[in-house]
């Protein structure tokens, strides 16, 4: 884990961190950069003389605030130091909305008091005067209020009667260089729980749906935590929404530009554990070409044929992704169990009670279902050739690619009608692939040509009284 360092003063915390990560104390971490406010601060010296990448960077602000640009260019400084944990030890700005939502859930703070108490500036001398029995410090999130965030961390100082303001404040400086390299290990091993409340927004963009049309959306939410999608399902039925997860095992097509559904995006953690044996428990949001890669490095058989799909665990285990009818072979079969959040629970199943047939799951066109991880088992095998390159390799020749590709259309069709419809879009910016009559392709940002080119498919059958089963899931 990469940390970014941004600090004011002296830069004792600072080099607490450090001490301890070249003591091998805090293993997998290290020190991206270091980032003052101030242009001699004491902080930067340390940094250059333990040969971290180090600057200083103007707030353009007299007070404790930044100017536009100069948020922009800590936020930019940040990463390009490419830190997975923001650490403020000593920095003495209020940072402004886009610069935590720059950073979801990775600031954290350190603080001289017991928190919520003595927020902002000298706590310490504050607790002292104020003949407080107790005082200590504190690592928090950060959030848009000053001194605000989640509490993960804190250490209780007695003031003891003999005590005077330096020595109080040398207990808790003393306390602090224990307490943040602490909390930094912690999060680094995974054992601090992320506090991300779930946050709707508006969205807008060309990103929604595998059709690259431009939409936008009045309600769009981002699932860290399995909490966030039981908060986004009692979102959607407080404000009568129909939830729709992105990446849920179905091509999307929003036919409107403004969506009305509430789109849920899969940003969990993407994380392979190994349980031990042939047992592995993946998260779904793990794309499937790092799943299949991680596999083959480790020589054990998996669903290779499914190595050129641009798609995402949990969409993969939603729709069942099989093989084809003909070899019968399905992501199903390599599951032992399957977590999800349905409602306001988070659910284990077992495979035998999900529902699983070729193509289909229980969770197939579910609404209030998000699936956060399963647990596969996956069997040692040795390969003749790379089962990767192979899949690849298929797709470079069966594909077509002269426009972007959006997926297979239909799970049923009349070959002679969709020819019929192929003809007929030819000069226009959507239509359907040369080399696969069951692929759509799309030029154009504007959905009402792939609309078109839907309605034309789905009354071609109509009239000649054909069986058509689309396999686009269109949301408003
Ligand atoms: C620390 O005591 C820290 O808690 C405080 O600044 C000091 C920095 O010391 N932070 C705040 O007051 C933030 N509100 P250092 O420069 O020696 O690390």
């Amino acid at each position: 884990m990469n940390i970014a360092i941004l600090a004011s003063g002296k830069g004792s915390n600072a080099k607490a961190i450090i001490d301890k990560i070249n003591a091998g104390e805090i293993p997998g971490v290290s020190v991206a950069g270091i980032i003052s406010d101030k242009p001699g601060a004491p902080v930067l010296e340390i940094a250059e003389s333990c040969g971290i990448a180090h600057r200083y960077i103007d707030p353009q602000h007299r007070g404790a605030r930044f100017s536009p640009e100069s948020v922009r260019e800590y936020i930019d400084a940040i990463r390009e130091l490419d830190a997975d944990l923001v650490v403020l030890a000593g920095f003495m700005r209020i940072l402004p909305p886009e610069f935590v939502d720059a950073f979801p859930q990775a600031i954290i703070n350190l603080h001289p008091s017991l928190l919520p108490a003595y927020k902002g500036k000298d706590a310490i001398r504050r607790a002292f005067e104020a003949g407080e029995k107790m005082c200590g410090c504190s690592v928090h999130y950060v959030n848009n209020e000053l001194d605000g965030g989640e509490i993960i961390a804190q250490t209780a100082i007695e003031i003891l009667p003999g005590y005077d303001l330096r020595s109080l404040e040398e207990k808790v400086h003393a306390a602090e260089h224990v307490l943040l390299p602490k909390v930094i290990k912690d999060i680094a091993e995974k054992r601090v729980k992320k506090n991300s409340p779930l946050k709707v927004e508006a969205y807008k963009g060309r990103t929604l749906s595998c059709y690259r049309t431009e939409n936008s959306a009045n309600y769009f939410a981002r699932i860290r935590t399995p909490e966030n999608a039981m908060e986004a399902f009692s979102f959607a039925a407080e404000h009568d929404l129909n939830p729709f997860v992105l990446g849920g095992g179905s091509n999307v097509f929003f036919r409107n530009s403004k969506i009305k559904s509430f789109i849920l995006k899969n940003e969990l953690p993407q994380e392979i554990r190994h349980l031990g044996g042939d047992r592995f428990e993946v998260s779904s949001s793990v794309k499937m070409a790092a799943l299949l890669k991680f596999l083959y490095g480790q020589k054990r058989d998996a669903f290779y044929y499914l190595a050129s799909a641009p798609c995402e665990i949990g969409g993969a285990i939603a729709m069942n992704a099989g093989s084809g009818p003909a070899e019968g072979k399905s992501v199903s079969d390599f599951i032992e169990s399957v977590k999800y959040v349905k409602g306001m629970e988070l659910v284990e199943k077992g495979k035998n009670d999900l529902g699983f047939s070729y193509r289909h799951s229980l969770f197939s066109d579910a609404e209030d279902v998000f699936i956060i991880s399963a647990v596969f088992r996956f069997p040692e095998k040795a390969f003749a050739e790379n089962p990767i390159e192979q899949r690849l390799q298929w797709a470079r020749c069966n594909q077509d690619l002269s426009a972007p590709n959006c997926g297979s259309l239909c799970g049923k069709y009349d070959a002679k009608l969709m020819r019929i419809a192929r003809f007929i879009f030819r000069p226009f910016p959507a239509g359907l692939s040369a080399k696969k009559l069951n692929w759509a392709l799309n030029k154009s940002p504007n959905p009402v040509w792939l609309a078109m080119l839907f309605g034309t498919i789905r009354a071609l059958h109509k009239i000649c009284f054909r069986r058509l089963k689309f396999e686009v899931k269109t949301v408003d």
